[in-house]
């Protein structure tokens, strides 16, 4: 009996506690602005705070456990109103920025959303000389703010281009704070590859935020930037070099690893030469997509104008286009561009005009390419010659100080071929070469008269030598004479 009575006291008190309990567990803010209907309660509802249980007083503060408005909304109790200005992301710091508060959710994401914003360009002072540029709400939204992966969100792969788009597509708007910052990265970005993918609902191609960071973008001025040149390599191949990212798209993922090897990447890696390109430099920034072939030479020629000028009005031009093969890439390729050497010309098997020209196919070329690499050879060897006509004069002590001078014509020759080369023209590579082969001779004939000018020396001081002793020695018979005379 007395067992009895317990039990049914417990129900009796969970019965008239339930209410009571869920009324003060509930969001009283909530309730009432959704009776209200307004526009901030709607969309809290699809809110990720709301799925986590928070209140409107977790940004706005107050009491949510009151149903009186004057008390739940009273600065006594906390509440902050409507937050402004820089307000704003501090508000969303509260919890964003307190690590030991996320973690009560089990939340992994990362605590520095504010420190980096205020570091970064969005983080300088807007117009109004009050405020940063951008705050939380700028690209999240204040209420019914979504997970990153939720289609709906702003910051989601495909809606990115157009929440950055908002302002980077605005000239009026841009043009109040940097005038020489363009307003066509859309626009150039929907013709990429990229572009027309995310366009088409794809979430893995790259986006703004894959190449500039979401709240820590940099001027690319800037060295710590994605998109700071010395950085772009590990930018991009972030996606390109990774297989399994890459697997469902019908692509290599080997251009890091060779370009890395190539003549630029060296060049770039190694030699810190802001000078030759990195990956942007050949596809485009906005617009990366691979250089069609006709504009292949055109990228290559910004930096190697006068090869692409050559190429360009060369036999090879037309029959090139004709045949779709690329320009300077058949060539050289494209990200293991490797240093040129003479061996890339000729007939032999791995020369590489020995590709389309032999005795019975393009023989035109053949013979063309074969005279040509005979007449570099010849230069070669011509420089090899004068150079060792420099060593023997200079060996016997001579000076040749301005034979050794022209080595220089010699070398300038050697440079000046390696480029001519792209004229594929017989007689202008042989002039070319010419005026080596004559300053070879000029400098063969100065060491070899310095060589003739150390024996005439040398011979001559024998001769005069000899002169003198002969002469000694008579005149010391002819005093032996007078003094046996005398
Ligand atoms: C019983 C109803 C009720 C409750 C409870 C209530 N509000 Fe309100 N709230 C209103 C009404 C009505 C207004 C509009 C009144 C006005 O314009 O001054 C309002 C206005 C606001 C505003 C806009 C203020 C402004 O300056 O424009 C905010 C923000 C707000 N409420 C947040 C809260 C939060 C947070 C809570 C809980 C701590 C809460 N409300 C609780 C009814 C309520
Ligand atoms: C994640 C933080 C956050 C939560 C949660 C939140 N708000 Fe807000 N609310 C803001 C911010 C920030 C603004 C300032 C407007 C802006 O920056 O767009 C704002 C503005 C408002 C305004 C002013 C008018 C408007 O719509 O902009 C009202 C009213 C309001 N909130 C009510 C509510 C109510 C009611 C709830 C709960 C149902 C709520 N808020 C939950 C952050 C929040
Ligand atoms: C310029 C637009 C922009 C602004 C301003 C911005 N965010 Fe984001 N945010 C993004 C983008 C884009 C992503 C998704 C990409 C990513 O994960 O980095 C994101 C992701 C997030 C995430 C998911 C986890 C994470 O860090 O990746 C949180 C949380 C977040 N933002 C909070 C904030 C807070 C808090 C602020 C204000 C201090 C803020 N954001 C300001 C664009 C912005
Ligand atoms: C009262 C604490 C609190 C405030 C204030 C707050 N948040 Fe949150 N926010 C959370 C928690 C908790 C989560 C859930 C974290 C999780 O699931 O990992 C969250 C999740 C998010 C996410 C989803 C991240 C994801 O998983 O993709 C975004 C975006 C976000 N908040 C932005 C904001 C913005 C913007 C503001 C200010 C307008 C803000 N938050 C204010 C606590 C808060
Ligand atoms: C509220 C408008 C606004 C939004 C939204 C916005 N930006 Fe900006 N952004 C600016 C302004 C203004 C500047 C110019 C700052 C300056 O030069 O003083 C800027 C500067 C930049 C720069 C540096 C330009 C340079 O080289 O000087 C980059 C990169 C950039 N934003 C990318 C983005 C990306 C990516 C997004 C989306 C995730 C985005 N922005 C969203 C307004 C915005
Ligand atoms: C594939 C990578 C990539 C994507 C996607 C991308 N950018 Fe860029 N963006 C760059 C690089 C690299 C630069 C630096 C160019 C330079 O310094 O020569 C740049 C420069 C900028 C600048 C500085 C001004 C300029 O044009 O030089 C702004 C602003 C900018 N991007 C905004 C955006 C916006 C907005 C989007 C999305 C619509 C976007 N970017 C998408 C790589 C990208
Ligand atoms: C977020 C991942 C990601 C980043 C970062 C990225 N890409 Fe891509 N890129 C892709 C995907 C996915 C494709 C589509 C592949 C396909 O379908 O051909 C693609 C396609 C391309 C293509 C066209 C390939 C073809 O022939 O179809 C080029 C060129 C390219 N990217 C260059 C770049 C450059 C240069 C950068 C850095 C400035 C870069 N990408 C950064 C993911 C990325
Ligand atoms: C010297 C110029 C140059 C540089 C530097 C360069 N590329 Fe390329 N890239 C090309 C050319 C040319 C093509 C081929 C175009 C064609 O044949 O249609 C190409 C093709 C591609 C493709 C299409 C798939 C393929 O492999 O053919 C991708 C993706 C790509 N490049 C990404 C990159 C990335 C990432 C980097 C930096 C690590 C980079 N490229 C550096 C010139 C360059
Ligand atoms: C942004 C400028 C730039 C672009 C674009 C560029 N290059 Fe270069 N290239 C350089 C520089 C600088 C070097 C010298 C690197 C070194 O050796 O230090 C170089 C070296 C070379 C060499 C080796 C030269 C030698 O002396 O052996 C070849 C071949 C070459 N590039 C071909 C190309 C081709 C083909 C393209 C287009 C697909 C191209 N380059 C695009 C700047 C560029
Ligand atoms: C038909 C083959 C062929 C094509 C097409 C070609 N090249 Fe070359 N290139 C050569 C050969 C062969 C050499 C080496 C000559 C030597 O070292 O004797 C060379 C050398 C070079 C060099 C190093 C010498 C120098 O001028 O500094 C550069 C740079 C170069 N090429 C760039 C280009 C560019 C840019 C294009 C496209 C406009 C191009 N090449 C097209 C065959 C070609
Ligand atoms: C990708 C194929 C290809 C490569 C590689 C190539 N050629 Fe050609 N070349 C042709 C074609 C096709 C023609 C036009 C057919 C012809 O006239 O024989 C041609 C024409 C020529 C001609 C003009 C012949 C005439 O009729 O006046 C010369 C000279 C020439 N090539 C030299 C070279 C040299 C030197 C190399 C190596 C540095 C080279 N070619 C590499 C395809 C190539």
């Amino acid at each position: 009996m007395k067992l009895f009575n317990r039990n049914l006291l417990y129900i009796l008190l969970t019965v008239i506690a339930s209410p009571l309990i869920l009324f003060a567990t509930q969001d009283q803010c909530f309730t009432c602005h959704n009776d209200l209907g307004d526009n901030a309660s709607n969309l809290f509802k699809e809110d990720v705070h709301y799925k986590t249980g928070l209140s409107c007083a977790g940004c706005h503060g107050g009491n949510s456990n009151s149903d009186d408005m004057d008390v739940a909304m009273n600065k006594s109790q906390g509440f902050s109103g409507v937050p402004k200005q820089n307000r704003v992301s501090e508000t969303c710091a509260k919890c964003h920025s307190d690590t030991s508060f996320m973690k009560k959710y089990n939340s992994k994401i990362s605590t520095h959303q504010l420190e980096s914003l205020q570091k970064s360009v969005h983080g300088s002072l807007a117009t109004n000389g009050k405020s940063m540029i951008v705050q939380c709400t700028t690209c999240h939204n204040a209420h019914g703010i979504k997970k990153v992966a939720d289609p709906r969100s702003p910051v989601y792969p495909t809606n990115v281009p157009q929440t950055c788009s908002k302002c980077h597509n605005n000239a009026g708007y841009m043009q109040t704070y940097n005038p020489s910052l363009t307003v066509d990265q859309l626009a150039k970005y929907r013709t990429s590859v990229h572009g027309k993918l995310n366009a088409n609902g794809n979430s893995k191609t790259a986006q703004c935020a894959s190449c500039h960071g979401s709240h820590d973008i940099l001027t690319s001025k800037d060295v710590r930037a994605k998109t700071y040149k010395l950085n772009i390599p590990k930018t991009c191949s972030s996606c390109h070099s990774n297989k399994s990212y890459m697997k469902e798209f019908a692509i290599a993922t080997d251009q890091h690893d060779k370009y890395k090897n190539s003549v630029h990447g060296k060049a770039v890696f190694e030699k810190n030469d802001l000078s030759a390109p990195v990956c942007n430099d050949c596809h485009g920034n906005h617009g990366a997509t691979p250089p069609g072939l006709e504009s292949i030479s055109k990228v290559c020629g910004t930096c190697h104008a006068l090869n692409a000028q050559l190429f360009s009005s060369s036999l090879h031009k037309k029959v090139f286009d004709e045949n779709k093969y690329p320009e300077c890439e058949t060539c050289h390729g494209n990200h293991e561009i490797k240093s040129a050497t003479e061996k890339l010309l000729g007939v032999s098997e791995d020369a590489i005009c020995s590709k389309c020209h032999t005795e019975s196919k393009n023989t035109k070329g053949y013979f063309v390419a074969k005279k040509m690499r005979r007449l570099i050879d010849n230069l070669q060897i011509a420089d090899s010659n004068a150079k060792n006509s420099i060593f023997l004069a200079e060996q016997k002590g001579m000076d040749v100080e301005e034979a050794k001078f022209k080595l220089r014509d010699i070398h300038q020759s050697k440079l000046e071929a390696r480029t001519i080369v792209h004229s594929f023209e017989e007689k202008k590579f042989k002039e070319v070469i010419a005026k080596g082969n004559t300053a070879s001779k000029q400098v063969i004939t100065e060491a070899n008269a310095a060589i003739d000018q150390f024996y005439f020396r040398r011979y001559g001081l024998l001769i005069a030598t000899l002169v003198i002793t002969i002469l000694i020695i008579s005149i010391y018979f002819y005093i032996k004479r007078i003094e046996k005379n005398q």
